[in-house]
This record gives structure tokens, sequence and C-alpha cells, in this order.
């Protein structure tokens, strides 16, 4: 399979890269890296051989079959109609496409069965990372026992704002700034109570990218959703905390039993203090983590549950799941054309 990845030299782009190392899909000698002209001339390894960073060039992405973008919103905007006009499939990482009806919004072990129905190459958005590793639990639930609410709570790692940010964060923590001089939005030693632009309501853009994504993958249109999001200072992985409610009144055990049922993510009952769901135990990791499930202090059912979910957002919350898109389309190989 011929693959293009535009954003390459990124922190979700250097992260495809190692998620197509470790799968079988794609050769050395099949994969064309694309950014700006920043980075011309800079060469990433992939399977120890040195693959050289082009510039951005519709006819050299045209050659491909799947192009895998993480480019920005702007990018994604200017481009990817282009490209798939071109005949490649684009499974794009920005937020660009993710509300347009037009195209899919998939996590593949959740709504994966969407892409059946195009039967010609298309954009295939990644959904936001913050949203990406809450839906497969929520979907166990919906199915289950029915969403009635949904309020999420997120902490958020600086490294979901791109590589600048982790370097900044890594320059902060050592100290090169010092800690009196650090200003109002750094990202060492704070907690920033928003993510992206906020609104005339006073939601910023990453809680409205989590409740209108949710809804639409899920496909509960007016599904009651909530989301309060932070930056905190972690280098991978987000955290959530979430309050659901269910239609249904259930117990503990009844809960554990959905929650454990699932392949899509692993869930560990939590009663012990040496053993907790940080974002340090999924870094660097594809899988999600769904942990200290419970309900209110005493009760023994509940139509309220709480539980947390973390997950690294640049393995699950983008690369590994734009990755799991590409094998999808290679599973249906007469769609790749
Ligand atoms: N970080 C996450 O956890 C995460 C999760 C889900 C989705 N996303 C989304 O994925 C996208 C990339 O995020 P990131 O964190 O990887 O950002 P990043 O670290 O800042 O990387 C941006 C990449 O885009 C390239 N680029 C920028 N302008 C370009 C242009 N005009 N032509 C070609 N390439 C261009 C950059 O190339 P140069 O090196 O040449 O500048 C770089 O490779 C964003 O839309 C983001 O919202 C990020």
């Amino acid at each position: 399979m011929k693959v293009s990845v535009i954003g390459a030299t990124g922190a979700v782009g250097r992260t495809i890269l190692k998620e197509l190392e470790s799968r079988t899909e794609v050769s050395a000698d099949q994969l064309s890296l694309f950014a700006s002209a920043r980075s011309a001339g800079v060469e990433l390894d992939f399977r120890g051989q040195k693959i050289k960073v082009q510039i951005y060039d519709l006819g050299e992405v045209a050659k491909t079959q799947v192009c895998l973008m993480s480019a920005g919103s702007g990018f994604s905007k200017q481009y990817a109609e282009q490209i798939a006009a071109k005949g490649v499939w684009v499974v794009d990482n920005s937020s660009a496409w993710r509300r347009d009806d037009r195209y899919p919004l998939v996590v593949p072990e959740v709504n994966g069965a969407v892409l059946k129905s195009f039967a010609q190459p298309t954009i295939i958005a990644n959904p936001n990372c913050s949203t990406i590793q809450m839906i497969p639990p929520l979907a166990d639930l919906e199915s289950a026992f029915g969403l009635e609410r949904v309020s999420v709570a997120t902490y958020q790692s600086v490294s979901g704002a791109g590589q600048e940010k982790i370097d900044t964060l890594a320059k902060e923590v050592r100290a090169e700034a010092p800690y009196d001089s650090l200003g109002e939005h750094s990202l060492a030693f704070n907690v920033i109570p928003a993510i992206d632009t906020l609104d005339e309501q006073g939601h910023c853009y990453e809680e409205v990218k989590m409740v209108v994504e949710t809804r639409k993958i899920l496909k509960l249109p007016t599904l009651d959703i909530r989301a309060s999001v932070a930056r905190v200072p972690v280098f991978y992985g987000h955290s959530e905390n979430l309050f659901v409610d269910l239609k249904k009144s259930v117990s503990l055990i009844e809960l554990e039993e959905v929650l454990q049922g699932s392949s899509h993510y692993c869930y560990k009952r939590t009663k012990d203090y040496d053993w907790l769901p940080t974002p340090r135990r999924v870094q660097h990791q594809g899988g999600i983590l769904v942990s200290r499930a419970r309900l209110g202090w005493g009760e023994s059912t509940s139509k309220t549950v709480q539980f947390w979910v973390v997950a690294d957002n640049l393995r699950k919350g983008a690369a590994t799941n734009a990755v799991q898109v590409l094998q999808l389309l290679a599973n249906v190989g007469s769609n790749l054309g």
C-alpha cells in the first residue's frame, strides 16, 4: 500500500511513523513524507532507513493510495478535498472536516462500519484526541443501559498542542525561565482551564468539539453532554473524569461487567492506592485505560456512575486511530483502487 504522511515532522506525524513501523501494511519504499518548507531536507527514520521529508506537493501525494494528514486545520481546509479528488483516501487529524456531514468521523472499533458506504476515496476525519478516548466506554454504556447525560472533565497533556508545547514545557520545568517570572499561561506548575478559543457563551472550542463529535459518532444528536477541559503540565496522555447519567439504575457489579467485557479498552478495578490510572501508565502506548468505576458513596444502585479514562493523545487520540482507519481501508482492499 502506498501511503503519504503530511505533517510528518510534527508530534502526530512522528507518532504515525512509529505506529506504521510496528505494523505490516506499509514498507519504507511505499512511504512518502511531507511537511512545510521549514522542514525541507529533514530525514526521518523508518525501520532503520532514512526517508527524506519533501515539501508538500499535490502531484506527489496523488501517487499514493492513502494520505495520513496532520498539518493543522488550515492546511486541511485548503488541500484535503483536492487530494481526495485525485483518488486518494485522506485520513485527517485536524478539526477541519469533523462536523461536516459529507464526511465520516471514525473511531474504528465503534463506527468503522460507516466506511462501507463510501465507494470512492473521501476524507475520513479522525476525532479530537479528548473525544476518541471516551467514545468506546460510552458506546458500551449506551448499548447496555442507555445514556441520559454525560459530564466530562479533562486534564490534558501539553503534547495535545503539538511539538512546540512539548519543547516549551521541557524548557520551563528545567527552570530556564525562573518560576516567578513565568507568565499567567505558563505550562509548568500551572493548570489552564480552557483549550482553544472561547465563545460568547463561555465555552472553549475544545469543549464544543467534544460535544459535537460525540453526538455524531454515537449517532445521538440530542445527547445532553457537558465538557470542561484543562491543560495540565503533563507531557503525554489525557486524563478524563466522567459522570454519566444512565437511563436505568445499575449496581457496581453490572457496571463493571459491561466495562470489563470490552476488548476495545482495558478496564481495571482500582481499590488499591498503589495502582492508579495515571497518564504515565499509558504514555507511548496505543490503548485506552478505564478504571475507578463507582456509584455515589454508600449507594448500592444508581443511575449516575463515575469513572476515569486515560489514553496517550498522540497514540489512540491521533496516530493509532488514524492507522486503524488505514487498516480498515486495507481490509476492504478493493476500496483502495
Ligand atoms: N497533538 C495531538 O495530540 C493531536 C491529537 C489529535 C489531533 N491533532 C491534530 O493534528 C494536527 C497536527 O498536530 P501536531 O500536534 O502534530 O502539530 P505540530 O507538532 O505542530 O506539527 C504540525 C505539522 O504540520 C506541518 N505543517 C504545517 N504547515 C504545513 C504546510 N503548510 N505544509 C505542509 N506541512 C505543514 C509541520 O511541518 P514543519 O515541521 O515543516 O513545520 C508539522 O509537521 C493538528 O490539526 C492537531 O489539531 C493533534
